[in-house]
C-alpha cells in the first residue's frame, strides 16, 4: 500500500516508515520539521536501503494535502502529527487544540476530498484518565485525561467515531500507545528530545551519558510495590510493527476501533533505572521528590484485542528498550 505518514520524520513516525518499507509498502512522509529533523529520511535511507518520499508540510494546510494525496495515490494514511508536551499544553492550549484537532479535521476533509478512507490514528492510553481498574481494555470508558494534550486524543478518537458513525465504509483504528521508549537496533533513529526532556527513559538516557546529574524520581509514596510510578513501557519497534498490523487489518475492515498497544507488564521507575544501569554498565544517581502534579500511580494494558484483532505481541522487553536507548543516546551525544 501507499501510504501517507502525518509526523513520518518523528519518533515513532521514522520507526514505522522503516518497518512499513521492510513489509512492502511504500511510505511518503509528511511533517513540518516543528519536532523532527529532514536528516530522518537518510537515516531511514540507510537502514532500509531506499530514501522514503518526504513532503515537507503543515497538516493544517488541506491543498497541499490533497495535492499529496492525489499525487502519491495514497491508499491509507497513519496519523502521527501532533503536538505531544503536557506540560506545554497546560500554558498554551489554542495552541494543541489548533495543531492538533483543527489539524486532524483538515486531514480528514482532505481525505474526504480524495476518497482516501482508511485511517490509522495515535491516541494514548491517556484517554482512560485514573484507571478504576488494571489492567486497561478497551471496552473501559474513557475517563478525563488531565490536561489538554491528553484531552485532543479524546477528542480525536470520538471525531473519528462520528464520522464513522455517518460514513460505514470509512476505516479508522486508533491505537492507544503505552509508553514507548527504545530506537532502532541500528542507533541511527531515536528519541531526541529538545531541551530537558520531561519523560523519563530520555531523561535516564542523559544521566547515563553524563550530560544530566541524577534521575529525579517522582514520588516513593503511591500504592505500588515499591512506592514508584508504574508504567507499560513498550519498545518503539514492536510499536511501529503495530501499525503495519493495524494497516493490514484496516484494508479488510470498515469501521471504529480503539487499539491498546502495550506489553500487558508494568514497571516501576526504580526497576527502569536498574534496567537501564545493566544496559550502560554503569550505576546511575538519582533523588526521590515529591511526585509530578497529573501523575497516576500505575497503568498498564491489557494486550489481548491486540493480539486477537491485530495478530500482534510486543516481542522486546526492557532490557532490549534500554539497551536500543543507551546505543541511540551513545550514538548521538
Ligand atoms: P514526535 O514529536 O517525535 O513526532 C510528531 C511529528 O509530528 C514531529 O515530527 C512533528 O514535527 C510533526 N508535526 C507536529 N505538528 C505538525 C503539523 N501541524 N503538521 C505536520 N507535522 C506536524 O512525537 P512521537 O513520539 O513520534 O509521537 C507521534 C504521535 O504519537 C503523536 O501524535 C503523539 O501525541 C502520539 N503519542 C506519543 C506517545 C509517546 O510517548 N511518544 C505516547 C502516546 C501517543
Ligand atoms: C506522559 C504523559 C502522557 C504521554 C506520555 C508519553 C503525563 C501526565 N502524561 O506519560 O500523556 O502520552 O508521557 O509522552 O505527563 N518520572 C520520573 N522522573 C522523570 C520523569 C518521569 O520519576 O524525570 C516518572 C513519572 O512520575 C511516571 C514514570 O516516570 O511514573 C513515567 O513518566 P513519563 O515517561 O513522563 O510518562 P507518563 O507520565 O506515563
Amino acid at each position: 500500500m501507499k501510504v501517507l505518514l502525518t509526523g513520518g520524520t518523528g519518533y515513532i513516525g521514522s520507526h514505522t516508515a522503516v518497518c512499513l518499507m521492510q513489509s512492502g509498502h511504500e511510505p511518503v512522509l509528511f511533517d513540518n520539521l516543528s519536532n523532527s529533523k529532514k536528516d530522518v529520511v537518510q537515516a531511514i535511507a540507510r537502514i532500509t536501503g531506499k530514501e522514503p518520499a518526504f513532503v515537507e508540510g503543515d497538516i493544517r494546510s488541506k491543498t497541499l494535502l490533497e495535492d499529496v494525496l492525489r499525487r502519491h495515490e495514497i491508499d491509507a494514511v497513519i496519523h502521527f502529527a501532533g503536538l505531544k508536551a503536557v506540560g506545554e499544553s497546560c500554558e498554551k492550549p489554542l495552541l494543541y487544540y489548533d495543531n492538533n484537532i483543527a489539524g486532524t479535521v483538515c486531514l480528514l476533509e482532505a481525505m474526504k476530498a480524495c476518497a482516501v478512507g482508511k485511517l490509522i490514528f495515535s491516541s494514548s492510553s491517556t484517554v482512560y484518565g485514573t484507571p478504576s481498574a488494571l489492567p486497561l481494555t478497551e471496552d473501559m470508558p474513557t475517563g478525563t485525561p488531565t490536561n489538554p494534550y491528553g484531552r485532543t486524543k479524546l477528542m480525536i478518537e470520538e471525531i473519528l467515531q462520528d464520522l464513522c458513525r455517518a460514513d460505514p465504509g470509512f476505516s479508522a483504528v486508533c491505537l492507544r500507545y503505552f509508553n514507548p521508549i527504545g530506537a532502532h537496533e541500528s542507533g541511527l533513529i531515536g528519541e531526541d528530545p529538545n531541551g530537558i526532556p520531561n519523560n523519563l527513559l530520555p531523561y535516564v538516557a542523559r544521566v547515563a551519558s553524563g550530560k544530566l546529574e541524577y534521575v529525579r524520581v517522582f514520588g516513593n509514596d503511591y500504592p505500588t510495590p515499591d512506592g514508584t510510578g508504574v508504567r507499560d513501557y513498550i519498545h518503539v519497534v514492536d510499536l511501529a510493527r503495530g501499525h503495519v498490523a493495524a494497516l493490514d487489518y484496516a484494508q479488510t475492515h470498515a469501521g471504529w476501533e480503539a487499539v491498546n498497544l502495550g506489553t500487558g507488564r508494568g514497571t516501576s521507575v526504580l526497576e527502569m533505572i536498574a534496567a537501564f544501569e545493566k544496559a550502560c554498565g554503569k550505576k546511575l544517581p538519582y533523588r526521590i521528590l515529591p511526585r509530578r502534579a497529573g501523575d497516576i500511580a500505575a497503568n498498564w494494558c491489557s494486550p489481548e484485542k491486540a493480539h486477537r484483532l491485530l495478530g500482534w505481541k510486543a516481542q522486546y522487553g526492557v532490557e532490549e528498550m534500554c539497551a536500543s536507548s543507551w546505543k541511540f543516546e551513545q550514538l548521538h551525544s
